[in-house]
C-alpha cells in the first residue's frame, strides 16, 4: 500500500546495468525506502553501492529495473526537483549570475522575477561580489555554492546532492555543511544528501540510512538523536562521537565486503 504521507516511498527497488550479453551489474536493490516532506536524510555506504544510481532513479533520470517509486510532488511545478553533483555541474561559459538565472529561466520563472530571486541566492550564498565572475576564476567551495544557489533558487520541494562536498577540504567542507544546515532550517525542504561521511550525515540528517555493500540494500535506518538548530559545535560532543562509532559498527562491515570484493578482484585478474 502506498502511503501519501511520504514525499518519496521506494519499494523493492533494483537496478540492473546491462553491459553486454552476459555482463550484468546488479547495482541496487531490493531497496525499501521512505522520506516524509521536510525530511533531511542522509545516505552513507561503500563506493560502488548504488548511491548515486538511487539518486538518478528519484530524479527520473533512471528508471528501476523492479519495484516502484511514487515520488509526490506538486504536478504544476516545473522544477519539483533539483540535484546538486560532487563536481558543481555548473556552465562554465555562463557567469555566477548567469548560472543562477539559467536555472530560473528553465524552470519557467516570469523574467520580471528572475533578477530579483538571482539577486537573492547571490546574497544568500554570499556570492554578490562574484557575480559577474566566470566558474574557472572561482575556488571549489565558491564553485560549489554557485551550484547550490542554482539548485535552490528554483524552490524544489525535493533536493537530491550526490557527495556535494566531497571534493572540498575539511574546512570548507565543514563551512558549507553548516551553510546549509542554515537553509534548510529556514526553509525545511524534502532532502536526499549522500555523502561518504558520517560525521556529515550526522551534523545535517534527520536520518541516517546506511547502505550495504553492491547491490545496496538498507541495512540500517537510524533517527539522529540531536536536536535542531544544530550548530558547528555539536561535532566536538562526546555523545556526537558515541553515536558516530554506533553507525560506523554498521558500516564498517559493508566497507569490509566492498575490499574484500576489489582484492578478490585483483588476484583473478593476476591470474590470467
Ligand atoms: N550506466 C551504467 N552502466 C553500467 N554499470 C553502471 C552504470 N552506472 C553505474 N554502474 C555500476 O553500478 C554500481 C553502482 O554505481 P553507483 O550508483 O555509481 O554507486 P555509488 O554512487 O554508490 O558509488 C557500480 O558497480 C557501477 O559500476
Ligand atoms: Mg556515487
Amino acid at each position: 500500500m502506498s502511503d501519501s504521507s511520504q514525499k518519496i516511498e521506494a519499494r523493492q527497488v533494483e537496478k540492473v546495468f546491462s553491459a553486454g550479453m552476459e555482463d550484468e551489474v546488479q547495482a541496487l536493490g531490493p531497496l525499501d525506502l521512505n522520506v516524509r516532506d521536510g525530511e533531511f536524510v542522509c545516505l552513507v555506504g561503500p563506493s560502488g553501492c548504488g548511491k548515486s544510481t538511487l539518486l538518478r532513479i528519484v530524479a527520473g533520470l533512471l528508471n528501476p529495473t523492479a519495484g516502484r517509486i511514487d515520488i509526490r510532488v506538486t504536478p504544476e511545478k516545473s522544477s519539483p526537483i533539483s540535484m546538486v553533483f560532487q563536481d558543481y555541474g555548473i556552465y562554465p561559459w555562463k557567469t555566477v549570475e548567469g548560472n543562477i538565472r539559467f536555472g530560473l529561466e528553465i524552470a519557467g520563472i516570469p523574467k520580471s522575477r528572475v533578477k530579483e530571486i538571482t539577486e537573492h541566492w547571490l546574497d544568500r550564498m554570499d556570492l554578490s561580489a562574484f557575480a559577474s565572475s566566470y566558474p574557472d576564476t572561482l575556488s571549489g567551495g565558491m564553485r560549489q555554492r554557485v551550484a547550490i544557489a542554482r539548485a535552490l533558487a528554483v524552490e524544489p520541494e525535493i533536493l537530491l546532492m550526490d557527495e556535494p562536498f566531497a571534493a572540498l577540504d575539511a574546512q570548507l567542507r565543514q563551512l558549507l555543511q553548516d551553510e546549509l544546515l542554515n537553509i534548510w532550517q529556514k526553509d525545511q525542504r524534502t532532502v536526499l544528501f549522500v555523502t561518504h561521511s558520517l560525521e556529515e550525515a550526522i551534523v545535517l540528517g534527520d536520518r541516517v540510512v546506511v547502505m550495504s555493500s553492491r547491490p545496496g540494500k538498507v541495512v540500517l535506518d537510524q533517527e539522529v538523536p540531536f536536536e535542531r538548530p544544530r550548530l558547528p559545535e555539536l561535532r566536538a560532543q562526546g555523545d556526537f562521537n558515541d553515536f558516530k562509532n554506533e553507525l560506523w559498527g554498521c558500516l564498517k562491515g559493508e566497507v569490509e565486503h566492498y575490499l574484500e570484493r576489489i582484492n578478490s578482484l585483483t588476484k583473478k585478474t593476476e591470474v590470467k
